[in-house]
């Protein structure tokens, strides 16, 4: 290992590895240095960069707590979280398709009746929306006792745990599906909201000239027994940021489109969405060895 160049060195890192690391473990090893030392030689990384990209990291590091990861912020921002997503849940029966988790989810969100309003909190000009459907298996058979989680951002683009002007768990709310498999609950119109950009990850959206926008969308997680859980988001169609999502977490499948509501109605608009979830898969049964 004396003679190390820049043609050899990758080989002598990979060489390096143990003999007795977990196979996946040099997989994953073996291609992160590869295609790092590529990269380095592909743009011919200079020295002050590779600190800078260390000093990046740190900074990365230093905002980062138990409520706030930058290093997720920063995964989805060069679009990783969402390759990763797609990776993990491939579509393989028609199911609904999942999207990023996002940031804001918080657990044991209000358990609420079927129509109820997740709406804590007035704000001027908002418009209410009536978020109804069903939940399907991939056979087309109504799910009941679907449990959904869903959550949204404020009229000023903010979450609740972004804003101490908002009460507890606005916007958010549990429900369950009924014995046709519907579901609906009363939410505002969802808003377009930039990510958090006052730390690393705002360094990285200046340094590609992207911006932090992310178009206006209703989180959902649906669970159930039996079924693989769906984290998704369902997008308004006619929402800014649709085609430029600062996390390319968009997909033509969970774009739906709010309706003016019939006279009469309680709120402004209507939004009908069904979900579809396919069977968990069944535990392989291994012989003995
Ligand atoms: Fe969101």
């Amino acid at each position: 290992m004396r003679n190390v160049t820049k043609d050899n060195i990758t080989e002598l890192v990979t060489k390096a590895l143990s003999k007795d690391i977990p196979p996946r473990n040099r997989q994953i090893m073996t291609s992160l240095i590869r295609h790092m030392h590529d990269f380095c030689r592909e743009v011919d990384l200079t020295f002050e960069e590779w600190l800078a990209a260390c000093e990046f990291m740190r900074r990365a590091g230093d905002i980062s707590d138990e409520k706030r990861n930058e290093f997720i912020l920063i995964s989805d921002i060069l679009g990783v979280e969402v390759l990763v997503d797609m990776l993990d849940h491939r579509v393989t029966e028609g199911e609904s398709e999942s999207t990023v988790l996002g940031p804001f989810y918080r657990e044991n969100p209000p358990v609420l009746p079927k129509g109820a309003s997740i709406i804590k909190k007035h704000f001027e000009n908002s418009q209410t929306v009536r978020v109804s459907g069903r939940v399907l298996d991939t056979a087309g058979k109504p799910i009941e006792g679907v449990t959904i989680d869903v959550w949204e951002d404020a009229p000023n683009g903010l979450y609740d745990l972004q804003d101490p002007e908002q009460p507890a768990y606005n916007l958010r709310g549990r429900f369950t599906t009924d014995a046709q498999g519907e579901y609906a609950f009363v939410a505002v119109r969802p808003e377009p909201y930039p990510i958090p950009y006052d730390g690393a990850g705002g360094e990285l959206l200046n340094y590609m000239g992207h911006h932090p926008w992310r178009p206006g969308h209703i989180h959902f997680m649906l669970f159930k027994d039996g079924y693989q859980s769906l984290i998704s988001q369902i997008y308004d169609a006619d929402t800014k940021y649709l085609d430029s999502d600062s996390v390319f977490a968009v997909k033509e499948s969970l774009i739906g489109k709010l309706n003016k509501a019939p006279s009469g109605a309680d709120t402004d608009l209507v939004l009908v969405f069904d979900f579809r979830l396919k069977r968990a898969a069944a535990k392989t049964l291994i012989a003995a060895e």
